[in-house]
């Protein structure tokens, strides 16, 4: 069974607008975990612009719920997310000026300093995961850093999908990584931009076990409703 985590940074978004406390990201954590859904995404960004600590804390405390925490690899991050204590930390690269993630990690050129932090979180027993485009090279490293598990970066393959542009090879490079990191030992996610349509057809790599996935269910229960709506992912990812 391929696992649904859900991102609800977005409707803290809505919360911010007003800068009161409706609607509340926490209730929707303990809404959303009794309609099946595998886990709770929240991205703590560095300008706090949707979560805040304060949302981080308490919905990792939300007994029998899986939380995964999105955080850049700036240290105050870091010390932040050991507090907060998540049951898993995805790495993902930060940008203040980008409207969302844009892209994956450089892991290249960041090696010794995502390797501190993966082994800070192994210790810990948070299982690791690193947000990545999807190349053959980004599923080594990720190998040689140590990280239990991927997140392939799928904006490109959602734009495409989207925009109704040939997405085939796109398809196949995922597919691709998705079968090497599965073969050396490394559990793939795979997350960002996705709706229906793409996330049916990402359904079809067998090697990817989670999806994570925000904006378009949040977007989305406006007209149907979260329940409808997980209960829609839920069918199209098994
Ligand atoms: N996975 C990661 C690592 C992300 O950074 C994001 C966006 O915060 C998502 C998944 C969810 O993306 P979207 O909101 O576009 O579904």
């Amino acid at each position: 069974m391929k696992r649904l985590g859900v991102n609800i940074d977005h409707v803290a978004t809505i919360r911010n607008a007003r800068g009161e406390a409706h609607p509340c990201p926490i209730s929707v954590a303990k809404f959303i975990k009794k309609k099946g859904i595998n886990s709770v995404t929240i991205h703590l960004r560095e300008d706090r612009r949707h979560i805040k600590d304060i949302d981080a804390k308490k919905i990792c405390s939300i007994k029998g719920l899986k939380v995964n925490l999105e955080i850049s690899t700036k240290n105050k991050m870091i010390i932040n997310a050991i507090k907060i204590k998540p049951n898993f930390v995805c790495i993902v690269p930060e940008n203040r000026k980008e409207i969302t993630t844009e892209g994956g990690l450089d892991l290249k050129n960041n090696k010794k300093k995502i390797k501190i932090i993966i082994d800070k979180f192994k210790k810990l027993n948070i299982r690791t995961s690193l947000f990545i485009n999807p190349t053959l090279k980004n599923i080594l490293l990720s190998k040689e850093l140590g990280s239990d598990c991927i997140e392939i970066h799928t904006g490109t393959f959602s734009n495409l999908v989207k925009s109704n542009k040939v997405y085939f090879k796109e398809f196949l490079k995922i597919k691709k990584c998705s079968k090497l990191a599965k073969l050396i030992g490394i559990e793939v996610h795979a997350g960002h931009g996705l709706d229906y349509k793409s996330t049916k057809l990402l359904s079809k790599i067998p090697e990817i076990e989670e999806f994570n996935i925000g904006h378009f269910i949040i977007g989305e229960s406006i007209f149907y409703g979260l329940s409808k709506v997980i209960k829609n992912f839920r069918k199209i990812i098994n």
